[in-house]
């Protein structure tokens, strides 16, 4: 199947340059979400991030100018739908928003499209009924920051059909990507499986008191060689989505071992989310602070 058209949902830290990716590689592109500011602030950031590259040296000013001619802003669900071949959602990583988003843009797309979920935990499966055709759902999973991050997972569920599959492959290397393969559904994938019990450990160590935020965090650059802490990391992917993302585990579960920790309650709870908020286990401005 020849996909053209990509409509993502969500303008936020994800959905924002998982669009621009797209239209810079020769995509048509809607770029919707339901919050004009969200709009907005996507819009400036897409503006400014060409308008730099260009600036650097490092992008054709005409590249740039094609890219951004062929990205669009929405908030109207129906124009996001209409001549859709590929969906992409990224709205926050609660089950029933991904089911409510998938079902209400189904009324508007064509029969053939394909929706993919950018989900860093959530198995299609638990949302592909959300849509008529269950064997278009599939994990599409980037990492962030999407226009520089390599790496995208696709996870096929048992109700995704192969061409589901062959096509987002496809169009994964078609956005300079690479996908890995993963067979079955986990929740988590493969990365995030492997990033939690880092995360996990590393809060465990701040809530005991047994070292600073900034030496966890320089232990594991200096000592297992990762670019970097992952306490850092939290603070660049944010501390609202790992909260959000542990109490829907938990609530899965019902295992308190799959609860957030302390520190991220606490900065859940200051709405300290880490670089977006200016403050999270370090602050931000100036110079990096550990809080
Ligand atoms: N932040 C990361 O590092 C990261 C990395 C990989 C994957 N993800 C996944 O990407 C998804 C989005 O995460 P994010 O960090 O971009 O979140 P975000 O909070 O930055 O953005 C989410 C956006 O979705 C919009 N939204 C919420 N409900 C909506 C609706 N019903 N219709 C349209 N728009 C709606 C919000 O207005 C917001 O702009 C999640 O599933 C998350 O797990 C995040």
């Amino acid at each position: 199947m020849r996909i053209n058209n990509v409509t993502v949902i969500g303008c936020g830290t994800m959905g924002n340059q998982i669009a621009m990716q797209a239209a810079l590689c020769g995509y048509q592109v809607k770029n919707y979400d339901l919050n004009r500011d969200m709009i907005q602030k996507a819009e400036k950031f897409a503006c400014d991030w060409f308008a730099s590259r260009v600036l650097k040296g490092k992008m054709a000013q005409e590249t740039a100018a094609e890219a951004q001619s062929r990205l669009v802003f929405t908030d109207c669900l129906e124009n996001a739908g209409v001549g859709a071949d590929l969906v992409i959602e990224a709205v926050p990583d609660i089950l029933e928003i991904k089911k409510q988003v998938l079902g209400s843009i189904d009324r508007y797309t064509p029969e053939h499209t394909i929706y993919a979920s950018n989900s860093s935990y959530i198995v299609s499966s638990l949302f592909a009924d959300a849509v008529q055709r269950p064997d278009k759902v599939v994990n599409f999973h980037f990492f962030n920051p999407a226009l520089v991050m390599q790496l995208v997972e696709i996870v096929k569920g048992p109700h995704a059909s192969g061409e589901t599959i062959d096509t987002v492959m496809e169009f994964a290397v078609s956005i300079k990507k690479t996908p890995v393969l993963v067979k079955k559904e986990i929740y988590g994938f493969v990365v995030n499986r492997i990033f939690s019990a880092v995360t996990k450990e590393a809060c465990y160590l701040l809530d005991q008191d047994i070292a600073s935020a900034e030496d966890i965090d320089l232990a594991v650059r200096k000592g297992l060689n990762h670019p970097l802490g992952p306490l850092e990391l939290l603070d660049m992917t944010g501390i609202d989505l790992e909260y959000h993302v542990l109490m829907e585990r938990y609530k899965m579960t019902g295992d308190p071992a799959d609860k957030p920790s302390a520190a991220i309650v606490e900065h859940f709870a200051k709405g300290e989310y880490g670089r977006k908020t200016g403050k999270g286990f370090y602050r931000y401005g100036a110079s990096k602070e550990d809080s």
